[in-house]
């Protein structure tokens, strides 16, 4: 297998779609690394106050020429910026690598999808560095090690604040993401993660699934699962199970179990009678129950109106 790697050096900050959603769209084979390391707030804001005076300092000498006074306005700006949202937005200064490792059996087709991955990135603004006689270190960063060298380090390094963070989540695919979905599996082709929210209507007519699969394929489990899920987000859930076969989630949930049968004394219709509540007397079970169901009626058309 041969290997290349390519580095984000810089990218707009204004920045606010997802940086790499084309990138995982593209589908090549390929290892994305992000390395997010938080600064001390504290600290930075102590730095950037120093730069800032002495930046401040330098623009006000006149023997400069101009684009040296450019250069020293722009950082001075872009710290004044930074101390700004820590200091009133509460947001937090981070440190952002981002390498991305291709990968094929031959190297044409190697060299064919760095070029493809190369006219991605550029043309979404985002300026990127091969990432010559170092590949070893960004192979290594590639791996689940927590390993970033300072060989690659000092070339990726950006500054982002919390909300630019946003921009660089990964686990995006165009079709089968929603916001506020909850996670289902991974795609088989783009190995993106799978986000669905079956009860967003304005995207789904209904919340209506289907799960077709072979024996032991895994359908009961992942049913349970979701489930759990949503029960997780406080969305009730009612299973008719003809096999007894959720019972024991249903206790371990805390749930109701409803047996539905004439020997049963749990039911769901309000209207049922059982023989024990036909009684003659004015206190017994039969005045009882419609004097229940006079208030259950009462009640549901109070809640209506
Ligand atoms: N995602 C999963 N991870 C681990 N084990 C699983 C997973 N999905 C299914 N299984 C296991 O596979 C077996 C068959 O799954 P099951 O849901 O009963 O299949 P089905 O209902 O499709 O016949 C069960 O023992 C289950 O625990
Ligand atoms: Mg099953």
């Amino acid at each position: 297998m041969f290997y290349s790697g390519i580095i984000i050096v810089n990218y707009y900050r204004e920045q606010t779609e997802l940086l790499l959603k084309s990138l995982i769209e593209a589908n090549i084979n390929m290892n994305i690394s992000i390395f997010y390391e938080k600064q001390d707030t504290y600290k930075t804001i102590k730095d950037l106050t120093y730069h800032i005076g002495n930046v401040g300092v330098d623009l006000k000498t006149i023997n400069q020429n101009r684009q040296d006074i450019d250069i020293a306005a722009f950082t001075y700006n872009d710290a004044k910026y930074i101390r700004k949202e820590m200091q009133i937005n509460n947001e937090e200064l981070y440190y952002l690598y981002i390498y991305i490792e291709i990968y094929s059996e031959n190297i044409k087709d190697l060299e064919y999808f760095i070029n493809n991955i190369e006219g991605i990135l550029q043309s979404r603004g985002l300026q990127i560095r091969n990432a010559n006689f170092r590949e070893e270190q960004l192979f290594m960063a590639c791996l689940p090690l927590m390993q970033n060298e300072s060989d690659i380090k000092n070339i990726a390094r950006r500054n982002v604040l919390t909300n630019g963070l946003l921009a660089t989540y990964p686990f995006i695919s165009s079709s089968l993401f929603d916001e506020d979905g909850i996670f289902i599996g991974k795609n088989i082709y783009s190995n993106s993660l799978i986000f669905i929210d079956r009860y967003n209507t304005q995207k789904y007519k209904n919340a209506n699934m289907c799960v077709f699969g072979t024996s032991g394929a895994g359908k009961s489990f992942y049913i349970k699962l979701l489930i759990l899920r949503y029960r997780l987000l406080g969305i009730e859930q009612f299973v008719i199970d003809p096999e007894r076969e959720y019972l024991k989630l249903c206790d371990k949930l805390k749930g109701t179990k409803i047996i539905i049968g004439p020997s049963s004394n749990t039911y769901i219709n309000i209207l049922d009678i059982r023989k024990e509540s036909i009684e003659d007397n004015d206190n017994g079970y039969l005045a009882t129950k419609i004097r229940k169901i006079n208030r259950f009626f009462s009640f549901n058309f109070w809640k209506i109106k």
